[in-house]
């Protein structure tokens, strides 16, 4: 697929930007977005800039009634130098593919949709926070929309990018938080779309996230789906458990979402010598663990809040307490070495972030 030229078409209006330090999550976007279409005679087309605007669609449009539809999440940073920094966009680019090919969705042409992505940034570069703890969230997404009520592959899709200034995403930051474990409902199984970044996977992971928050519980920590034996992942993100000083993450077994957030921690705790295994792990394997005082650190991984340590894990009702509640040394070695490679205040040893020319061209 030849990359293509990308269009731009600048807002004649600039919206009133936020604090930078009262930011909440996704609530609030950039003036404009990134467009490109799809359909069988002509591919991926007419890539584009455009004012962030509403997007006409047919009711009959197939996502509406049957979700084939995919995203991505990344973020860019402003480092000290007024540099603006992506963090490995290439793997957002690459699991966008691995998406689409399970959603029946075309394949896109990474270079093209990378291009677009830096000219977006670009252009609405001075949306980009620099408060601590926050960044400008990215969501690629795309949605299927012919009109047809036929249960089959979309002939038509659009492939949108929009921005969104963030803060943490999680009310606690870095802040231990509890969880309870998941025994009635299943977030994935293998076969499934686990693996896939589509919007079917976090829709059914609603009620149980809705049922736990009404116990007191910020997440769930969901079992496989198949035994209801085996530790897959926390909330919307991957699981590290510290146990016995070695440090341990379910493997990638087809319904588990592979977390950039999570190769990024395995590859930095390989580099700092720390013993890190991919293997199944049960729930009985965790509450043995820290009955015999083994079980030291829990974390979740994930784009939106980097490194999200676990204070509590309640399990048929009983409290198990992680480290006192308090937040873990691995977890706060791993939050300061990815956050600082993210805003370019430690060397970026394996050549993560990729700078967003500053420079605006116009239309
Ligand atoms: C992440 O942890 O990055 C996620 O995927 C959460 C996102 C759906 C907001």
């Amino acid at each position: 697929m030849p990359k293509q030229p990308i269009r731009v078409e600048l807002s004649s209006t600039k919206k009133p930007k936020p604090q930078s330090d009262q930011l909440e999550f996704g609530k609030i976007f950039t003036d404009h977005m990134f467009v490109m279409d799809y359909s069988i005679d002509q591919g991926w087309y007419d890539p584009r800039i455009i004012p962030y605007q509403a997007i006409p669609m047919d009711p009959a449009s197939m996502v509406y009634h049957y979700g084939q539809s995919v995203f991505e999440g990344l973020k860019a940073y402003v480092s000290e130098d007024q540099k603006i920094l992506l963090f490995r966009p290439e793997k957002n680019m690459e699991r966008l593919n691995r998406s689409n090919d399970r959603l029946c969705i075309p394949q896109i042409d990474t270079e093209t949709v990378l291009e677009g992505l830096n000219e977006l940034i670009r252009i609405d570069k001075d949306w980009v926070p620099d408060a601590e703890g926050t960044s400008l969230y990215i969501r690629p997404f795309i949605i299927s929309t012919e009109p047809y009520l036929g249960v089959a592959p979309s002939s038509t899709y659009k492939l949108l990018i929009i921005l969104s200034p963030v803060g943490s995403y999680y009310k606690e930051g870095i802040h231990p938080v509890k969880i309870a474990v998941e025994n009635e409902f299943v977030r994935a199984v293998k076969g499934g779309t686990g693996n896939a970044k589509t919007a079917g996977n976090y829709a059914s992971s609603l009620k149980a996230q809705q049922v736990a928050e009404t116990k007191g519980f910020s997440q769930v920590l969901w079992l496989d789906g198949v035994e209801k034996k085996y530790i897959e992942e926390v909330g919307s993100m991957n699981i590290f458990f510290k146990i016995n000083g070695e440090i341990v993450t379910p493997e990638l077994n087809g319904s588990i979402l592979e977390g950039i957030t999570r190769n990024s921690v395995l590859e930095l705790l390989k580099h700092w010598g720390i013993p890190v295994t991919e293997r199944k792990i049960s729930i009985d394997e965790l509450i043995e663990a820290h009955q015999s005082g083994e079980l030291e650190e829990i974390f979740g991984t994930g784009t939106a809040a980097v490194i999200s340590p676990v204070g509590e894990l309640i399990y048929h009702d009983q409290p198990y307490v992680i480290q006192d509640g308090q937040t873990g040394e691995v977890s706060k070695k791993l939050y300061e070495a990815i956050t600082g490679i993210q805003k370019g205040t430690q060397p970026d040893i394996f050549g993560w972030t990729v700078e967003v020319d500053s420079v605006v061209k116009q239309a």
